[in-house]
């Protein structure tokens, strides 16, 4: 790692900074060799103060115990009918993950401890089905998780729990770390998995609305195998929480889990609620990442230079669009004063961020401000992107007359012959 990344990774600092963040790791990450690499980075962000929970699954552990043994396990997510021959497995394995994250911790340095301050009650009789011992969260501590995170202890919540009474019942590791994290107001939750996040046709998703991972969840012939299922079921039941970021990474990999954290495009699938993406106005301490975010389209002559003094003279017509608590589109809306036609400028998207809706999202933010101040006509002026405002915005093309006579002369000026468009609002 060079020095200089030391920069990008300390902007995140203080958005985390005693904040609350619940890992929910499978087995199969608990048992793959990478896990010691994960616990090093646990470490790192336990030293940035960042406080941690730990949830954990068993599946594969059971799986394993199953297959020495030769037994059939009547269900291995926690999410079907668990059996007292499956419940005694899962009662096994997941006392040998938590074991192993335990030690893992201590070897880096770190105290945990296995709490029993999640209680469960049975899931009882679905359509008919008794559901046997499988166990749904009835009831989180939070005292005593806090008073754990207050001594510096992680929390680390196994899969098979009790009811109070000494009865075992297996629980389903996501909806435990849901409910850690809805109680305590985490953050965000990373399900680490073996796999690199959601893949829909082939293809990773890199971030999900979560009313679109609603729709998912509804449709029919969308091939989502029940494990993948569940963590999207609690990770929109999160974002509906208020849990505004939900993570699904790949635990097996050197690196994804301080990658998603410290850097703006993640490496997984994000899970972000709706309420979590937004336009808002500049403020002066945006200035340095508006013209760090825009100076490759400016030396490619996308746009127009513009100084710290050019946009902190006008502060108020920049707006951004911000996703994941990052900048990562701008727009600005001049009006020449006494004119009835608005500039919409500096229309510009982060590259990572390309393709989603958001330069439409903000030239319609543009176009209702114009519209809202009795604006006649919205004009933009391009080299490279003209075809982009015809084609996806509406937009026509212009001449220097439907510019305001002030703007016009500084059109000329600039010898840039930038094509002029147009939209006329009043349509
Ligand atoms: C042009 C720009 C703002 C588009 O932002 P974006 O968020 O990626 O665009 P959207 O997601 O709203 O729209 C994507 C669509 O526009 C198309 N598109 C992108 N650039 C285009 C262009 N120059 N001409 C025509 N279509 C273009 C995409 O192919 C895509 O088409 P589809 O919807 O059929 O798949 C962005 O590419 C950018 O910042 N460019 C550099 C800066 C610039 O030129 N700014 C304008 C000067 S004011």
């Amino acid at each position: 790692m060079r020095p200089t990344e030391l920069r990008g990774v300390l902007q995140y600092v203080p958005r985390f900074r005693d904040k609350f963040v619940v890992l929910c790791l499978d087995a199969s990450v608990v048992m793959h060799e990478n896990f010691s690499n994960l616990l090093v980075d646990i470490a790192v962000m336990r030293s940035l103060n960042i406080q941690v929970g730990i949830a954990h699954g068993a599946a594969a552990e059971m799986e394993r115990i199953a297959g020495d043994r030769g037994l059939t396990l009547s269900d291995l997510t926690g999410s079907g009918i668990t059996d007292a021959a499956t419940l005694e497995v899962a009662s096994e394995a997941s006392n040998h993950i938590s074991q192993t994250i335990l030690e893992g911790l201590a070897s880096v340095d770190l105290k945990g401890a296995i709490t029993n301050a999640v209680e469960a009650h049975p899931v009882g009789i679905l359509k008919g089905v008794d559901h046997q011992f499988s166990g749904k969260i009835e009831r989180v501590d939070a005292g005593f998780i806090q008073s754990l995170l207050q001594n510096n202890i992680i929390p680390v919540v196994p899969c098979v729990i009790g009811n109070g009474q000494r009865i075992l019942f297996r629980i389903n590791s996501d909806q435990a770390a849901f409910s850690l994290a809805t109680n305590l107001n985490a953050v965000k939750i990373i399900y680490l998995t073996e796999h690199p996040g959601l893949v829909l046709d082939g293809e990773l998703v890199k971030q999900i609305a979560s009313s679109d991972v609603e729709q998912l969840l509804k449709d029919p012939v969308a091939s989502i195998s029940p494990a993948m299922h569940s963590k999207l079921r609690f990770a929109w039941r999160a974002c509906r929480a208020g849990i505004s970021r939900v993570h699904i990474i790949n635990g097996t990999r050197d690196g994804d889990l301080l990658h998603e954290i410290f850097s703006p495009e993640g490496i997984g699938t994000l899970i972000y609620s709706n309420d979590f993406q937004q336009i808002r106005q500049a403020t002066d301490t945006d200035v340095r990442s508006i013209l760090a975010m825009t100076k490759d389209g400016v030396e490619a002559d996308e746009l127009i230079a513009r100084t710290r003094h050019d946009i902190e003279g006008n502060l108020n017509d920049y707006h951004l669009f911000i996703s994941n608590g990052q900048i990562v589109g701008c727009v600005a809306f001049h009006i020449e004063p006494g004119s009835a036609i608005g500039e919409l400028a500096y229309l510009f998207v982060h590259p990572d961020h390309e393709n989603q809706g958001i330069g439409k999202k903000l030239v319609k933010f543009v176009e209702e401000k114009a519209r809202q101040s009795g604006l006649e006509a919205l004009v933009a002026l391009s080299t490279q992107t003209f075809s982009y405002f015809v084609q996806k915005a509406g937009f026509e093309e212009g001449t220097p007359d439907d510019l305001p006579p002030s703007r016009r002369k500084r059109y000329f000026n600039s010898g840039r012959k930038s094509k002029i468009l147009i939209k006329r609002l009043n349509r």
